[in-house]
């Protein structure tokens, strides 16, 4: 029966029914952060390296990569900026040159900005496309045929709770938070059954340089150091979807199944707006 067929290699790929392999040690495991100079991507960048992973980290801010791998001698300092394709790639070739392979890609890059339709702005939106989708886009060919022909080594995506269904001041940065929701799914279903583990990464406020300048009380706010030790233990975990703080999390994906009535004015009551 092929439904059979499929379950019990889904139960053999992983660990028991988890939907990913577990992890239960990083010591010398490649680990490649995409976004590593700053707030969540540096925590999780700082917490492998502490936990004897070998970790490459990439972002455009070349110093503050070099101060976070300051004394670990097995940290790769690879600046790129995630819209350069070539840099991208050239970064990649340089991870395979000297691990031969890699066991975690996270794609943390990002950026936000608060925005609603009567500030809506082109430039800003392009800008937002070009870093969190076309950014991933850009990683994503520099690492899927390396992780496909390993048959082994798993992607996580850092998206956000915004991109579970629409919010006030979100608009363009909730859609490509959603469009990398989507994103991760479809690997997910591309991926899993080729070896491959697949994180998709949603986190609610964390305090980190991108959020400071919120002018609105954040709900659930936490600090980049516990978005990043939830972030390392769902992997160690084997779950798919990682969220956190679950009590600000699990509203949210209550509330994306009421009806779109519901929803708006629920939307509205909490927030105001
Ligand atoms: N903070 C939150 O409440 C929150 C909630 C949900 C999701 N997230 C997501 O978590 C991720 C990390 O955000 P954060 O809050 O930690 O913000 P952050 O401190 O501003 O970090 C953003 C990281 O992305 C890098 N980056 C930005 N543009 C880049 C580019 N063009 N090329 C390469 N790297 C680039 C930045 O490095 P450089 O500037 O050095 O390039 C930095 O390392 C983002 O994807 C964000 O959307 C954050």
């Amino acid at each position: 029966m092929p439904l059979q067929t499929e379950a019990s290699t889904i139960r053999s790929a992983s660990s028991g029914w988890t939907m990913n392999p577990r992890i239960q040690d990083w010591h010398g495991k490649r680990i490649w952060v995409i976004g590593a100079s700053s707030g969540i991507g540096a925590e999780v960048a700082r917490q492998f390296l502490a936990q004897g992973a070998r970790v490459a980290l990439s972002a455009r801010n070349h110093e503050a990569l070099l101060n976070i791998a300051a004394a670990h001698k097995h940290a790769l300092v690879l600046p790129l900026d995630v819209t350069r394709h070539a840099e991208v790639s050239a970064a990649a070739k340089t991870v395979l040159q000297e691990w031969q392979g890699m066991d975690l890609v996270l794609l943390v890059a990002g950026t936000y900005n608060e925005m609603r339709a009567d500030n809506f702005d082109l430039s800003v939106a392009n800008l937002q496309m070009d870093v969190n989708v076309r950014g991933a886009f850009n990683c994503l060919d520099a690492v899927l045929p390396v992780l496909l022909a390993q048959k082994n080594g798993g992607i996580g995506i850092v998206a956000s709770v915004a991109g579970y269904s629409g919010l006030p001041k979100a608009m363009v940065y909730g859609a490509t938070k959603a469009a990398l929701i989507n994103l991760a799914e479809s690997l997910y279903i591309d991926l899993h059954p080729r070896g491959n583990a697949v994180y998709l990464i949603n986190p609610g406020f964390v305090a980190t340089p991108a959020t400071a300048a919120n002018a609105f009380v954040m709900p659930a706010l936490i600090s980049a150091e516990r978005a990043a030790q939830e972030i390392i233990a769902g992997i160690e975990r084997g779950c798919f979807h990682i969220h956190f703080p679950k009590r600000f999390t699990n509203w949210l994906r209550m509330a994306r199944l009421l009806p779109y009535r519901l929803y708006f004015w629920l939307i509205h009551k909490v927030t105001g707006l």
